[in-house]
């Protein structure tokens, strides 16, 4: 008889097996723990956490308890009190439903369970090593639960030689404790680590506000309000101005039905939002929520539950994408209005009263080395330098991205890459509104490119290609959409060379040139004639943007893949096909230009995502004068 080879594994074993999937480093553990002091309907949860949560996480909320029974089952594994069966978990309304975190945590750990509900008279007190119950004894507390874990992952050394800096794993269980604390403003959350207090928010009265709490007023102000909602789908939230941008991601925040989530649709809905307002590359800050009927989404996805699965991925891209793109498109005139707009109850119940952000008005960050005049420029900007300012008066200090909580210097200390330029302390930039382009006194052209403009608080320098780059693009994009770019016709055809090489590539890709405006015919092996080109540019220049576009084809020609394919192209032209610098504008060339820029959509930014105009306040100006 053959030897057996199978046997099933010890359940400690198993377990932490299990235990793999769910903690996989301190922070996990703290988001876990933290999820159940909110599904067990606590007002203020307190973490403390010694060597990155290596030493000590611990735990303290005022939920509802467990009595000893359930205290006693809540560490086994697949013990819950959130579903029944499996028909539950077509509609989950907790934060945890799989019963395994207590388990798990507790068979890595050497753990303490104390928990009392308030109608009892004494609580339980459980300690565990690596998942067993040594001990169990009634104790006196307050009403709720308090979760010391020690020594995580003392008895996996697999699982612990993986653990980072303790520096890092603290900077993740920070965050994590962000992400939470974002997705439940109205609970009271703090933060100790090592005995020093990292976090510490009260209750908020809407999102806005715990954002502030969280990130600091200055980021808070530059947010912009926006809700959307159709049936069974709400989407809310606040956008950063495409003023300001950042090298990472991180600053994305999206959550569904109160639960902080990583989810590509969700992403991805925000990045196409924001493209061409800020550039390739960087990211915008957005804190995106998302309700959803329950119904309509499976958060039993993954065992950390960070992703979900909308049944319905279109509509929620849909939803997100115009929410935001409306907004994005209105930054200056929904400032101004702010006041009339009234936003649904539910927006409100979710969004809180919209605040008052200002947006600010200069250019991006310019990069590390920039001179100082852009990096006092930038400085309104982009830099999310998480160092506190205290010497500058709050209303005065540059826009940067100040948090008022060490937690956020914490993470400063993490190598962000941000991307922010170092440099000189910027000056503070006070009027950070979008002008109105057309209605400044024009000063001149300068290094004939840029067109110098005055207002009552500064100097601005409007670039002029990425200006007429944005105009003819948006023009351009509404034309494509309505039915067509316009089409102007030579006066008489003209002859356009292709290089012999490429001339086959360039024959197969007239339709989609003349999708573009361009009228051409095929003249002999390489040769096309040009009978007419895109109205926007006027018929004049069309050979020569032509040859521009054929140019700058990839290999494969201009065969649109994707479905902003022709959207890349008309991009391309616009660049061509725009006033370059260098070039000398008469006066009412620069009138004309910037009355058109302000009626333009997103107007401040050059398709590509570049600034239109930078800013010089006339503070900075003065303070280089030493007045
Ligand atoms: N802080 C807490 N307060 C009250 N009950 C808790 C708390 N933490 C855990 N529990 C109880 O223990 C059970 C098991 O927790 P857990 O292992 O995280 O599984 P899940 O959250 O998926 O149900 C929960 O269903 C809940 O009933
Ligand atoms: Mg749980």
């Amino acid at each position: 008889m053959a030897e057996r080879f199978i046997h099933i594994l010890p359940e400690q074993v198993a377990s932490q097996i299990a235990a793999g999937e769910v903690v996989e480093r301190p922070a996990s553990a703290v988001k876990e723990l933290v999820e159940n002091s909110l599904d067990a309907g606590s007002r203020s949860v307190v973490v403390e956490i010694e060597r990155g949560g290596l030493g000590l996480i611990s735990v303290v909320d005022d939920g509802c308890g467990m009595n000893r029974e359930d205290a006693i089952l809540s560490v086994r594994r697949h013990a819950t009190s959130k579903i029944r069966g499996a028909s539950d978990l077509v509609a989950i309304r907790t934060l945890g439903f799989r019963g395994e975190a207590l388990a798990s945590i507790a068979s890595v750990s050497r753990l303490t369970l104390s928990t009392r509900r308030a109608a009892d008279p004494s609580g339980t007190e459980l300690t565990l090593t690596a998942g067993n119950i040594d001990e169990e004894k009634a104790c006196a507390m307050a009403a709720g639960a308090r979760i010391e874990v020690r020594d995580l992952f003392f008895n996996t050394p697999a699982r612990l030689k993986f653990m980072k800096s303790e520096a890092a794993e603290k900077g993740a269980v920070a965050e994590v404790m962000q992400r939470l604390a974002l997705a439940n403003h109205a609970i009271s959350f703090r933060l100790g680590a090592d005995r020093r207090e990292l976090l510490s928010l009260a209750r908020a009265s809407n999102p806005l506000e715990r954002i502030r709490q969280v990130f600091g007023p200055k980021l808070a102000a530059a947010m912009l309000p926006f809700e959307a909602s159709r049936p069974g789908l709400g989407v809310s939230g606040f956008a950063m101005t495409s003023q300001e941008s950042f090298a990472s991601a991180r600053m994305v925040f999206t959550f569904v039905n109160g639960r902080a989530v990583r989810d590509r649709v969700l992403v991805r809905a925000v990045a196409q939002a924001y493209e061409t307002l800020i550039p390739r590359g960087r990211h915008p800050a957005v804190f995106l929520f998302v309700n959803i009927r329950h119904e309509d989404v499976d958060v039993n996805v993954h065992p950390m539950k960070t992703e979900v699965r909308f049944r319905n991925q279109g509509a929620v891209f849909e939803a997100v994408y115009h929410a935001l793109r409306a907004r994005l498109a209105d930054q200056t005139e929904g400032r101004e209005s702010r006041t009339s707009l009234s936003p649904s109850p539910a927006a409100s119940a979710l969004a809180g009263a919209p605040g008052t952000p200002d947006t600010p008005a200069a250019a991006r960050n310019l990069g590390g080395d920039a001179p100082r005049f852009e990096i006092a420029a930038a400085a309104q900007v982009s830099a999310p330098a998480f160092a506190r300012e205290d010497s500058v008066a709050a209303d005065d200090r540059p826009l940067r991205l100040v948090a008022d909580s060490p937690v956020v210097s914490l993470l400063a200390q993490r190598p962000l890459n941000l991307g922010y330029a170092k440099g000189p302390e910027p000056e503070p930039g006070r009027d950070r509104r979008i002008p109105v382009y057309s209605e400044l006194r024009v000063l001149g052209q300068v290094f004939a490119g840029y067109i110098a403009l005055e207002d009552e608080d500064g100097i601005l320098l409007v670039d002029q290609h990425a200006a007429h780059e944005r105009v003819t693009f948006e023009k351009l994009r509404l034309q494509f959409r309505d039915g067509g770019i316009q089409v102007q016709a030579t006066l008489a055809p003209v002859t356009v060379e292709l290089n012999p090489a490429r001339a086959a590539a360039v024959q197969a890709t007239l339709s989609e040139l003349r999708a573009i405006g361009f009228d051409v015919e095929p003249f002999g092996p390489a040769t096309l004639l040009l009978k007419g080109a895109p109205a926007v540019f006027g018929a004049e220049g069309g050979a020569r943007l032509l040859s521009d576009m054929i140019e700058s084809m990839g290999e494969n020609g201009f065969r649109p893949g994707r479905d902003n394919a022709f959207e890349e192209l008309l991009k391309q032209m616009a660049c061509h096909g725009s006033v370059r610098v260098g070039r000398v504008l008469e006066e009412r060339e620069m009138r004309e230009l910037l009355a058109e820029l302000d009626r333009t959509e997103f107007k401040t930014n050059c398709p590509h995502g570049r600034p239109v105009h930078i800013r010089f306040a006339r503070g900075q100006i003065e303070r280089m004068f030493r007045r």
